[in-house]
């Protein structure tokens, strides 16, 4: 498996794995996208980073982070996501390490990530438990009534 920084060519890869992760709603797609196009558009310049998992010549995973406006050493993961046929064999593991890494030679010492309590994000929490991300706030009825957003970080 490769990790590489998208190129223009792998959004066609991508939305179809957006548009089949269960856990996303259409309208996250489409900020999704909208963080894929600006990447595209900008590069790193807009404050967006994103690689690409490519196993045997397929797209089957990204990750987009960046460094969070306005802090100094802060960073978020916005978004990691794994072609639901590739889930569990350490794709996501080998994104967040790379995410990781980068964010830590460019001076980073935080990293947060926002995550939703529903049931159906139970494995994306493990995931991240797994990972070493721990809860520090949960804001509740945020995405909706019964649905908190909880608040991860990683001192690095
Ligand atoms: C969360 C996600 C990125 C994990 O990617 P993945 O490639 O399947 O995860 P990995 O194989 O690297 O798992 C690493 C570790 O996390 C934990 N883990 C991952 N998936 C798990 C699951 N379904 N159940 C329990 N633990 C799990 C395990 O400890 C695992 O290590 P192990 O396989 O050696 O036991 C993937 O499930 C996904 O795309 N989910 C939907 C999108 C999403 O929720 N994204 C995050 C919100 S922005």
């Amino acid at each position: 498996m490769t990790i590489r920084p998208m190129s223009p060519q792998d959004k066609a890869s991508l939305l179809p794995i957006l548009n089949n992760t269960p856990e996303f709603k259409p309208i996250e797609v489409e900020v999704a996208e909208e963080v894929i196009d600006a990447y595209l558009a900008h590069g790193t310049d807009y404050g967006y980073h994103i690689e690409v998992a490519e196993d045997d010549g397929r797209v089957v995973g990204y990750v987009a982070y960046g460094e969070t406006p306005c802090t100094e050493g802060t960073w978020d993961i916005y978004w990691i996501a794994v072609d639901k046929a590739n889930r569990r064999q350490s794709v996501g593991k080998t994104l967040s390490d790379v995410a990781e890494k980068a964010i830590r030679d460019a001076g980073g010492r935080l990293i947060i990530i926002e995550t939703s309590s529903i049931p159906m994000y139970e494995n994306t929490r493990k995931f991240y438990h797994a990972r070493g991300y721990e809860v520090i706030a949960k804001i509740p009825d945020f995405y909706s009534v019964g649905d908190d957003k909880i608040i991860l970080q990683k001192k690095l």
